[in-house]
C-alpha cells in the first residue's frame, strides 16, 4: 500500500470513529442532563473505562471502598466494616482478625508481621511494626546441633521456633490510634465467625490435606483442623472453632491485656513450660509494637513507600528500581530477555547486599540511605553487562540451599475516605510451626526460622544471611514482607504486597514495574509472568509463560534457568484511579477475594 492510500485510509477510519464518538457522547451528554438512574450509570460507564480492548485481564471495579485478600470471608468482613462507616483501618484490622478465623495457613493471632498505612487526612503515610522478637532466652547458637550443624527441626517445627507474637500488638494498636470504630466492633465478625463456623470451601479442604501430616503430629493442632474421628472436614461441611472464639473475645473484653495476660497468656506459656519453649509471662508482657518511618524512593514520578527494617522488603524494591531507572525498559519491551536479564542483574546485587546489611535496626546498624541512594544504584549499574550473566560468586561469597515457602499473607484496603492499608502478616511457614496452644484455637510461628541460625548460611527460602540477622534476646528476625503503596501526583495509586519469602521482593517489584512502567492495569500487572533471582542459588527462577525465544536468549547471555516449575509470589492489590478502585487477587492461587461496594 503506498502512502497516500494509507494517509486515505487512515483519514476515513479517523472520520467513522470521530463519529461513533460525537453519537456516543451526545447521547450520554443528553441523557446525563436529565439525571435518571439510567442517565448517572450512563455517566458512571463513561468514567469507568472498565472494559479496555488492550487487555487480557480485568480488575474488579468499586467506588466507596475494597478489601482484596486472599480469603473470601475475611474480605467480605473488611468490606462490611467499611459499609457501616469504618475506615481502611478498621477494615484491615477485622480482616486480620477474621483471617485468623477463616485462612488458618498464614491469618493468625501468634504471628506477627507489617502494615503500611496512608492516612488522607494528614496526607503521610506510616509503618506499624508488629514482627515477632526473641525470647529473652534466645541465644545465638539455639539451634546449632552437636556437629554446630543447624537442627532443622527444632529451627521450625518445635516450641523454639516461636517468637514471641506481635500480631494482637500490632493490629490493636493500629486500630486505637487511627481506627474509628471500637475494638468490640471490629472484633465482633472474627468471633462470630469463629462460633458459628464456616463452611469447608475447596481451598481451605485443599490447604488443610496438603499439610496433614505436620498437623496431625501435633495433638492439639490435630484436635482443632480434624474431626474427633481424625479424619478431614470435607468441602461444604462446617467447621467451628470454639477455642478461638474464646480467644478473640478474651482480646475484645480486654485489649491487649487479653492475649498478653491473664488466661491466653497462661495458656501459651503452659504449653511453652510443657515442651521446653523459651517464651514466658515477660516475654509477652514486654511485647512492644514499633510505629517506623516507612522507606521511600522515586522512580519516573512515582513515589515508592514500603517497609523499612526488620523487613528487608522496602529497602531492596526501592534500590532495584533505582538501579533499573538508569534503562529504557520500555524499549527492551516487558518480558523481553533483555528486560528479565536487567531484573535479574538487578536482583543479585541486591539480595547479595540482603546478606550482609541487613537486620533488626534496634540492633544493628542498617544502612538504609547508602543502599536506596541514586548515586550507589548508579555505581551499581555500572557492575551490570548488557549482553551477559554476572556469575553469583563474583558479587559476592556464599553459599546456596533450600527453596521458598509459600506462607504469609497479604491485604490491600481502601476507603472512601482516602485512606488506604497495605498489610501482611505471616506465622512464617504455612501453618507456622504447626504447634497449637491447647484451649485457644491458635498456631504458633515459626518465626524464629527468619534468623540467621548460622549466619553465612541459607534460610529456609534459600537466603544466605549474615551476623546482622543473628539471634539476639528481643531482636526481630528479618523479613522480606514488603506492604508497598505507590503515590502519584503525591496520591495512593496502587497499594499491593504479598506472601513468598523471599520472592515477595522481587513479586512486588514486578507489579508496581508492569503498572508504572508500562502502563498495565492492576489485572493484568499481577497476571504477567514473573522471574525472581535472589543471587544466591545463582538461578534465574522463570515461570510459566515466557516465550521459547525468551528463554533461550537468556541462556545464551549465561543464565541458569529453572523455567515452570513454581509460581512466584500472590498480590492482593488496588489501584486508583479517576475516583474509581480497581481490585486484582492473584490468580496463581485458589480463594482469593475482591470485595467492594
Ligand atoms: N517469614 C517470611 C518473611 O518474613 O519474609
Amino acid at each position: 500500500m503506498n502512502n497516500l492510500r494509507l494517509l486515505l485510509l487512515t483519514l476515513s477510519l479517523l472520520s467513522v470513529l470521530s463519529a461513533c464518538t460525537t453519537n456516543a457522547k451526545t447521547q450520554y451528554t443528553q441523557s446525563a442532563k436529565t439525571e435518571t438512574p439510567e442517565a448517572k450509570a450512563a455517566q458512571s460507564h463513561i468514567q469507568t473505562p472498565i472494559i479496555n480492548y488492550k487487555e487480557r485481564f480485568l480488575p474488579v471495579v468499586a467506588q466507596h471502598g475494597m478489601v482484596v485478600g486472599a480469603e473470601k470471608l475475611a474480605a467480605e468482613v473488611g468490606m462490611e466494616i467499611l459499609r457501616v462507616g469504618g475506615n481502611a483501618v478498621d477494615a484491615a484490622v477485622a480482616t486480620g482478625f477474621a483471617l485468623a478465623v477463616t485462612y488458618p495457613r498464614a491469618g493468625n493471632l501468634a504471628g506477627g508481621g507489617f502494615m503500611l498505612i496512608h492516612l488522607a487526612e494528614e496526607n503521610r503515610q506510616t509503618l506499624i511494626d508488629y514482627r515477632e522478637i526473641a525470647p529473652a532466652a534466645a541465644t545465638r547458637d539455639m539451634f546449632l546441633d552437636e556437629e554446630g550443624n543447624v537442627d532443622k527441626m527444632r529451627e521450625y517445627f518445635s516450641l523454639t521456633s516461636s517468637g514471641v507474637p506481635g500480631t494482637v500488638a500490632g493490629l490493636l494498636y493500629a486500630q486505637e490510634k487511627y481506627g474509628i470504630l471500637s475494638r468490640a466492633q471490629v472484633l465482633a465478625p472474627a468471633i462470630a465467625l469463629a462460633e458459628d463456623g464456616l463452611i469447608v470451601s475447596f481451598s481451605h479442604y485443599y490447604e488443610i490435606n496438603a499439610r496433614a501430616d505436620q498437623l496431625r503430629k501435633n495433638a492439639e493442632a490435630a484436635r482443632l483442623f480434624f474431626k474427633p474421628d481424625g479424619s478431614a472436614y470435607e468441602i461444604g461441611e462446617t467447621w467451628r472453632q470454639p477455642d478461638l472464639a474464646w480467644t478473640l473475645s478474651e482480646i475484645s473484653k480486654r485489649g491487649a491485656d487479653g492475649f498478653y495476660s491473664g488466661a491466653v497468656a497462661q495458656r501459651i506459656t503452659d504449653e511453652m513450660k510443657s515442651g521446653g519453649g523459651l517464651i514466658t509471662a515477660a516475654d509477652l508482657a514486654g511485647y512492644s509494637v514499633v510505629e517506623r518511618q516507612p522507606v521511600r524512593g522515586m522512580y519516573k514520578g512515582f513515589e515508592v513507600i514500603s517497609t523499612p527494617p526488620p523487613s528487608s522488603g522496602g529497602v531492596h524494591i526501592v534500590q532495584i528500581l533505582s538501579i533499573l531507572e538508569g534503562y529504557d525498559l520500555q524499549a527492551m519491551g516487558q518480558g523481553s530477555a533483555s528486560y528479565v536479564h536487567h531484573l535479574a542483574e538487578s536482583m543479585k546485587l541486591a539480595y547479595a547486599d540482603r546478606s550482609q546489611y541487613l537486620g533488626d535496626p534496634d540492633y544493628v546498624n542498617v544502612p538504609v540511605a547508602a543502599l536506596t541512594d541514586k548515586a550507589y544504584a548508579a555505581r551499581q549499574r555500572k557492575r551490570i553487562s548488557s549482553s551477559a550473566a554476572t556469575p553469583s560468586v563474583e558479587i559476592a561469597p556464599g553459599k546456596l540451599v533450600g527453596d521458598e515457602s509459600t506462607d504469609t499473607t497479604h491485604y490491600s484496603v481502601a476507603d472512601r475516605f482516602g485512606n488506604v492499608v497495605a498489610n501482611t502478616y505471616t506465622l512464617n511457614f504455612s501453618f507456622g510451626s504447626h504447634i497449637a496452644v491447647p484451649g485457644t484455637g491458635m498456631l504458633l510461628n515459626n518465626e524464629m526460622g527468619d534468623f540467621a541460625s548460622k549466619p553465612g548460611t541459607a534460610n529456609a527460602y534459600g537466603l544466605v544471611q549474615g551476623d546482622a540477622n543473628s539471634i539476639e534476646p528481643g531482636k526481630r528476625p528479618l523479613s522480606s514482607m514488603s506492604p508497598t503503596i505507590v503515590l502519584h501526583e503525591g496520591k495512593p495509586w496502587l497499594a499491593t504486597g504479598s506472601p513468598g519469602g523471599s520472592v515477595i521482593i522481587s513479586t512486588v517489584l514486578q507489579t508496581i514495574l508492569n503498572a508504572m512502567e508500562f502502563d498495565m492495569n492492576i489485572a493484568t500487572a499481577a497476571a504477567a509472568p514473573r522471574m525472581h533471582h535472589q543471587w544466591l542459588p545463582d538461578e534465574l527462577k522463570l515461570e510459566e509463560g515466557f516465550s521459547p525465544d525468551t528463554i533461550k536468549l537468556l541462556r545464551e547471555m549465561g543464565h541458569t534457568l529453572d523455567v515452570g516449575n513454581r509460581t512466584t509470589g500472590r498480590t492482593n492489590s488496588i489501584m486508583l484511579e479517576n475516583g474509581w478502585l480497581y481490585g486484582a487477587t492473584d490468580t496463581r492461587r485458589p480463594g482469593g477475594w475482591v470485595a467492594g461496594y
